[in-house]
């Protein structure tokens, strides 16, 4: 029999060679293109980040103008998706409508679905990242029962996604720029993360050919989960739980029990085996933004920090090394944005768009790429002879 390295959960197999990101899991480092997460959360913005993930180097003043503008080209999605939205529950939860809406894209933009095309995956890739806060935005307002609002490029990026979330056609609507920054950092943060379980999915689905749509609504659908992207929502519903520090000792206790499938969301990683840089640059983040908005004693703030601090002295996180990771503090600022829950982890997938766009841009021109074909280890029935229906 053949025999293959057992690897489950792909622990220790490189599944291809990338010049996108870089993280250094002992270290708590991570770097796009080379540059520290730190560094661009202070004096990148969200933009600026996309054109360096896809193109390799931070762009001269002239090429961003000219991306900044063609990606504003595209935020309009086609008129006739809206019916897409509508075909849905209003309590339908925004992961689902994403998957579903951004799966369909590839039936609205053939223009941009021949993967052989040089030309025709660079409109797909500024398509989706252009389109992709106008359909978050737009499952949004379908949520709440309120009209679609139409993108306006003369906002910024996240601006732009905050007036489609917030704005109503009744009042005026003016974007603060405190969390407008505050959300573009939260989008260059979750940007790209190298082969994590969603990009995998990307790679993997688009490995086979199949469009850039198709493909990235099946990284959607990965990120939803609670261990993965959807971590967001779960740890803030967590923090809710929890609701006062006197009770972090009793799902402290929780979270180390073996039998109890209660894990501390927002905590640990598989990569990480130190503080996860993004989680450092988040908490400052809220601190800042919370302390801006004048909500700085915010209860759930109050009883995150009081969890981390008593979470890094506890013998059970330090021995197996779990620190807080990106999700931990996001849900805090997005909460004092004013999103609800479910829509946390669609900011994540909006955000992630841009990696999972140049991973699968990086994929696509790799002479060593091939189909992604995991083998198994059988573990069933041995050979055995068909048995008739009156026999069994
Ligand atoms: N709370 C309590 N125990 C934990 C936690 C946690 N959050 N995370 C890991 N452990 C324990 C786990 O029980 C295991 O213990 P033992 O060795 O005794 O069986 C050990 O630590 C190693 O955990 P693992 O599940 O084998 O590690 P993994 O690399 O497969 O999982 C993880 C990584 C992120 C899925 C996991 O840490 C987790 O479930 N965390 C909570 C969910 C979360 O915050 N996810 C967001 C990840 S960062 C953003 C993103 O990727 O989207």
């Amino acid at each position: 029999a053949d025999v293959f390295t057992y690897d489950p959960g792909f622990t220790s197999t490189a599944a291809c060679s990338s010049t996108i990101t870089y993280i250094d899991g002992d270290e708590g480092e991570l770097l796009y293109r080379g540059y520290p997460i730190e560094q661009l959360a202070e004096k990148s913005h969200f933009l600026e980040c996309c054109f360096l993930l896809l193109y390799g180097e931070l762009p001269s003043a002239a090429a961003l103008e000219d991306f900044e503008s063609r990606v504003t080209h595209h935020t309009m999605i086609h008129e006739q998706m809206q019916y897409f939205f509508r075909g849905f529950r209003r309590d339908a939860h925004p992961m689902a409508i994403m998957v579903g809406v951004v799966g369909a894209m590839s039936a609205f933009y053939h223009d941009s679905t021949d993967i052989n095309d040089p030309w025709q995956r660079e409109v797909a890739a500024i398509r989706m990242i252009a389109k992709m806060p106008t359909i978050a935005a737009m499952a949004y307002k379908y949520s709440v029962g309120q009209p679609f609002v139409y993108p306006k490029n003369s906002l910024d990026y996240a601006g732009n996604f905050l007036h489609m979330c917030f704005a109503v056609p009744a009042e005026e609507y003016v974007v603060d720029p405190i969390l407008s920054r505050a959300m573009d950092r939260i989008m260059m943060l979750h940007a790209d993360h190298e082969q994590n379980a969603s990009t995998s999915t990307v790679r993997l689905a688009s490995s086979s050919g199949a469009n850039p749509f198709a493909s990235i609504a099946a990284g959607i659908a990965c990120l939803w989960g609670p261990a993965h992207g959807g971590a967001n929502q779960a740890c803030l519903e967590m923090l809710r739980e929890i609701g006062t520090v006197d009770r972090i000792p009793e799902f402290i206790a929780r979270a180390k029990d073996k039998d109890d499938p209660f894990r501390l969301m927002g905590f640990g990683h598989r990569v990480y085996k130190n503080f996860d840089p993004r989680a450092k640059v988040m908490k400052q983040s809220a601190d800042e933004v919370l302390g801006l908005l004048g909500i700085e004693d915010n209860e759930t703030l109050k009883v995150a920090k009081e969890l981390e601090r008593i979470a890094l002295e506890d013998e059970y996180f330090v021995s197996k090394k779990l620190y807080p990771n990106v999700d931990f503090y996001s849900g805090i600022i997005l909460e004092a944005m004013g999103f609800p829950t479910s829509m946390f982890t669609p900011i994540f997938a909006l955000s992630r768009t841009v990696g999972w766009i140049s991973q699968w841009k990086e994929m696509i021109s790799d002479p060593e790429q091939k189909i992604g074909r995991p083998r198994q280890r059988y573990t069933g029935a041995p050979r055995r002879d068909y048995a008739e229906i009156e026999s069994r």
